[in-house]
């Protein structure tokens, strides 16, 4: 989901008729009938954010979940906050993969249940090993 987000493939229609001017005193404006796209990967692929990060990681938020929680048990905002953007369906400027703000995906709870119902099913059913490299 963090190396190819279904967000950028979303365009964003310009409505207004003065069309959509960017935000931060930058000189361009998108006129209307043009579309808007997210450049996600540049936050996901961003070494700062997650190390090595093209690496695929099974544990990369678990364990970042985790130290957050050691870390003094969520006693301040900061750390409160810290923990709660490694939720799988949390979201944030650093992680877009749902979108973000007021229509992020609403489908992500369900996603998260089912995912881990699969999960649960298939270690319950299942003898997993590793295919031989
Ligand atoms: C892993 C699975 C899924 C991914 C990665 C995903 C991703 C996304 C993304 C990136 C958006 C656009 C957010 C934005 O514009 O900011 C979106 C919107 C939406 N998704 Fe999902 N989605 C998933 C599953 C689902 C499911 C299962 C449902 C329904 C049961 C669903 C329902 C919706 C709806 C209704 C919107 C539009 C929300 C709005 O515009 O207010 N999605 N999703």
């Amino acid at each position: 989901m963090r190396l190819t987000s279904l967000l950028s493939a979303l365009g964003r229609k310009v409505v207004p008729a003065a069309g959509v001017r960017a935000p931060d005193g930058e000189d361009w404006v998108a006129p209307q009938g043009s579309y808007l796209t997210i450049n996600a990967a540049d936050r996901h692929l961003d070494p700062d954010l997650y190390p090595d990060p093209t690496r695929y990681d099974a544990f990369r938020f678990a364990r970042e979940a985790q130290e957050a929680q050691q870390d003094g048990g969520q006693e301040t905002n900061q750390e409160y906050l810290r923990a709660r953007r490694l939720g799988m369906t949390s979201t944030s400027k650093d992680f877009l993969a749902f979108g973000h703000g007021w229509h992020a995906c609403p489908g992500r709870f369900l996603v998260e249940q089912m995912l881990k119902m699969l999960m649960a099913y298939m270690l319950m059913h299942y003898d997993i090993e590793y295919l031989p490299s």
